[in-house]
Order: structure tokens, then sequence, then C-alpha cells
């Protein structure tokens, strides 16, 4: 394992706690790259579907996670995934789709097989900002420091809602749902990484709670 290894800081935690904002502006705070590891799910879950595979098809959907017809790209902006030289980003963060990856995410032989993957996103970079659901517990359990950011549900379907001008109530029921496929499952569910410090953003901006993990960061680097 080499130095770089080490720079990791990982931030999980459930839907919509604002995992992706905190892990863009950290980054750019530090001059890291950063990387949205649901696009993986969310990226595999919609080129199976256009594919014509079901989650039932594990062994094809294990071979789809090194198929060259996808990749995913670390922006600064955002996590982007192409698919036979498209941006599919737009379509892979529908709130459909985010259903779909919750299902595939189950699966513990495509868990397994995408973890490479992601694990390579820190190689030859100065430094990585990993957000997701196991990022702390499995993927990079050696990071040097480990975030489990949250908020209520209330707070985070609102978010969800605002942002992609979606309907609240449904959009609780959804997040409820996903909530506890992610929670419950057998394979790496979310949970409180060791050693994690906990962040509620219930009554936090942006810049307070990047500002609060900047600060750990700094001196988990010194
Ligand atoms: O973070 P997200 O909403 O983009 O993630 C989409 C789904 O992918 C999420 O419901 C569960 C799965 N996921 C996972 O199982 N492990 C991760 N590290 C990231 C996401």
């Amino acid at each position: 394992m080499n130095s770089s290894r080490y720079n990791v800081i990982t931030i999980d935690g459930p839907s919509a706690s604002g995992k992706s904002s905190v892990s863009r502006e950290l980054a750019h705070k530090l001059g890291w790259k950063w990387v949205s590891t649901g696009a993986f799910y969310r990226g595999l879950a919609y080129v199976a579907m256009k594919e014509g595979l079901t989650p039932s098809d594990v062994e094809d959907l294990v071979v789809m996670t090194r198929s060259p017809i996808w990749q995913v790209r670390m922006d600064d902006d955002q996590t982007r995934v192409i698919y036979r030289e498209k941006d599919i980003t737009a379509q892979i963060l529908a709130e459909e789709n985010a259903q779909r990856a919750s299902q595939v995410s189950q699966i513990p032989e495509v868990r397994a097989a995408l973890l490479e993957n992601q694990r390579d996103c820190a190689q030859g970079v100065p430094g990585l900002v990993a957000e997701g659901r196991d990022c702390g517990t499995v993927v990079f359990p050696a990071a040097i420091l480990k975030i489990y950011l949250t908020a209520s549900q209330e707070e985070r379907a609102a978010r969800r809602a605002r942002e992609q001008g979606l309907n609240l109530e449904m959009t609780q029921d959804q997040q409820k749902q996903r909530d506890h496929q992610d929670s419950s499952r057998a394979a790496a569910p979310l949970a409180i990484p060791l050693h994690a410090r906990v962040v509620d953003s219930g009554g936090m901006d942006l810049h307070q709670v990047v500002e609060q993990i900047h600060s750990w960061a700094v001196k988990a680097l010194s």
C-alpha cells in the first residue's frame, strides 16, 4: 500500500444527508479529488437495466462491473457516469434509478466486484474524499478521518424534494424504504464506522459542516 492510500477521508451516511455537497467542497478546500461511490451502484443499475439484466442475473452483473461499455469519472463538480460514450449522470441520479441501485447493492458478489474499482479512485491523486454507505467500514478502513453525516428524516426528505422538484410525501416514503434497505442488508450495511465522528447537519449550513470537517482534516493530516 503506498502512502497516498492513506490520504483518504470517508463520509458515510443515509440518503440526502448532504454527503456529495460536503465532499465536493471539502475536496476543493484540500485540493483533493472526491468520489460518490453511489455512482458505481447507480451506474451499474442503470446500465444493467439498459442491457436487459435483472437483479437476479448475478453472474452477468458481476461481469458488467468490469465491462468497458461504462465508466465512472471523478470530475470536480460531480461523479459522472459514461455509458456507450454518453454522459448519463442525470439519468443515474433520478429517484427511480436510486431504488434500482439500492437493489443491486444488496448483492454481495456485486459489492465485492465494485470494491477494487472504488479503491482505485485513491490511486494517483493527492488525496480523496470518498462518500457512500460503507466507505469507512469496508472500502477505506484505513482512512485518516471518518465522518458519519446525518440529519433527521424530515430534513433529508425536504432537501431531496426541494433539489429535485419532487412531491414531499412521496420522497419521504421512498427515502424510508431505501434507508431501511441500505441499513438492514446483510452485506456491508450502512453503519457508523468505528472511530467515526458523527455530524448531524440539522440546523447547520453547508459552509459550517465543511469548516468543521476541514478543521478535523487539517489536524489528522498534521
Ligand atoms: O449515495 P447514493 O444515494 O447515490 O447511493 C445509491 C445507492 O447505492 C444506495 O441506496 C445504496 C447504494 N450504495 C451502497 O450500497 N454503498 C455505497 N458505498 C454507496 C451507495
